[in-house]
């Protein structure tokens, strides 16, 4: 380990609390950045008058790219870096799915987009509505491929292919022609297209990454999404079939995602407590044991350095800077969202220590009554990382 004494950053402190962000409506308005939103992290990344840095992570139900992808295009926007570690999204859960079913159709985003994702977390047959609709564009009768959709639909025959799930990974393009097809899968004899079963029970199972109604875009009202979708399909199911569709959803505010967060969160302070042990002087090391480093996990010291030349550490401190932290729970996780029920809902329903703040630059009008009841409400995101800060300090 060779350690340069310009990166150490005099007396910050990590803290032992966190951040969970929502994106939509919370940090991003369609195209449009919310301007308070660099501030709020630069705050948290320890421009702050405790000089104390507090981890975070963004949990949105949005998706339709790589969780690489989105983290780049966070970091530009908010000209800090965002790891793609740091950010789960409604179909980042689905990664479960990869030995569950073979057959998939995944469905929404921009072209092929979502399939490469699936296809990243390891899917091993990915099909997609626009591959359906180029083996018969009937399927579909009033919409005809693109030049750019027929450049990214494959050939495949569909009379032989069993699709054994529907993954709805991202808001849905063509509602028209992703019902259609979806539909004719539910009611299908084994999810094969051009078939259909007599009692409407053999067809695949659906799963969506989230299930909001509404989010905000930076157009004046909400705007429907996948939740409404949702809806609409199963409203179109009970019509014709006379029963209920059974559907498996993930995103907020779903357990699963909220086990999968905190999964996340803790990984990402320890990842950020390795990295400041591992700067510490080796002064400071000295006087502790390996016993006392670990019991002392939210508190690492810093060096007041003298230098600026770079040392090679002897063997010992290598071996002290590479200690895997046992650390404990975050002592209060604040998660900011603009969407009563599902941010809201997410962060007071399973686990005590989260502490749900609700911002009015989102889905939320301000000045009615939210269906789930925040712990704290702000006018933005700036404003609830500095109410944050000073409610631990
Ligand atoms: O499609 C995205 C949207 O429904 C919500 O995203 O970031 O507000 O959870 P977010
Ligand atoms: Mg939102």
């Amino acid at each position: 380990i060779r350690r340069n004494r310009k990166q150490v950053i005099d007396h910050v402190r990590v803290a032992s609390y966190a951040f969970a962000f929502d994106i939509d409506g919370v940090i991003v308005k369609g195209p449009e950045t919310i301007p308070e939103a660099k501030e709020a992290l630069r705050l948290l990344n320890g421009e702050n008058k405790y000089n104390i840095k507090v981890p975070y992570i963004f949990v949105t139900n949005g998706g339709g790219r790589s969780e690489k992808a989105r983290s780049l295009e966070l970091s530009t926007r908010l000209e800090t870096e965002v790891t793609q570690d740091q950010v789960i999204q409604g179909h980042t859960p689905m990664k479960d799915l990869v030995d569950v079913h073979k057959n998939v159709l995944v469905v929404g985003g921009v072209g092929d987009a979502c399939k490469k994702v699936a296809l990243e977390y390891g899917f091993k047959r990915v099909f997609t509505p626009l591959d359906i609709m180029k083996w018969n564009p009937s399927v579909s009768p009033y919409h005809n491929l693109t030049e750019e959709e027929l450049s990214v639909a494959q050939d495949y025959d569909f009379s032989k292919i069993k699709i054994d799930a529907i993954l709805v990974f991202a808001d849905s393009r063509n509602w028209a022609a992703d019902q259609q097809i979806i539909l004719e899968l539910l009611m299908s004899r084994n999810g094969v297209m051009g078939t259909s079963s007599p009692n409407f029970d053999e067809g695949p199972g659906i799963y969506f990454a989230h299930s909001d109604f509404v989010w905000a875009t930076n157009y004046g009202l909400n705007r429907y999404g996948m939740g409404a979708l949702q809806v609409s399909i199963a409203a179109i199911f009970r019509e014709h079939t006379g029963k209920e569709l059974g559907v498996i959803r993930f995103g907020k505010p779903q357990r699963g995602t909220f086990t999968y967060a905190n999964k996340v969160l803790t990984q990402h302070r320890q990842e950020i407590l390795d990295q400041h042990v591992s700067q510490v002087s080796l002064n400071d090391l000295g006087n502790l044991t390996e016993g006392e480093v670990a019991r002392h996990p939210h508190k690492p010291v810093f060096s007041d350095s003298d230098s600026d030349s770079e040392d090679e550490l002897p063997l010992d401190f290598q071996r002290l800077a590479k200690i895997t932290l046992d650390i404990p729970p975050a002592s209060t996780v604040y998660f900011v969202g603009d969407t009563p029920e599902s941010d809201i809902r997410f962060a007071n329903s399973h686990d005590a220590s989260w502490h749900s703040i609700l911002v009015n630059t989102g889905v939320y009008e301000a000045g009615t009554v939210p269906k789930y009841a925040p712990k704290h409400t702000c006018e933005n995101v700036l404003e609830a990382v500095k109410y944050a800060i000073e409610r631990e300090h």
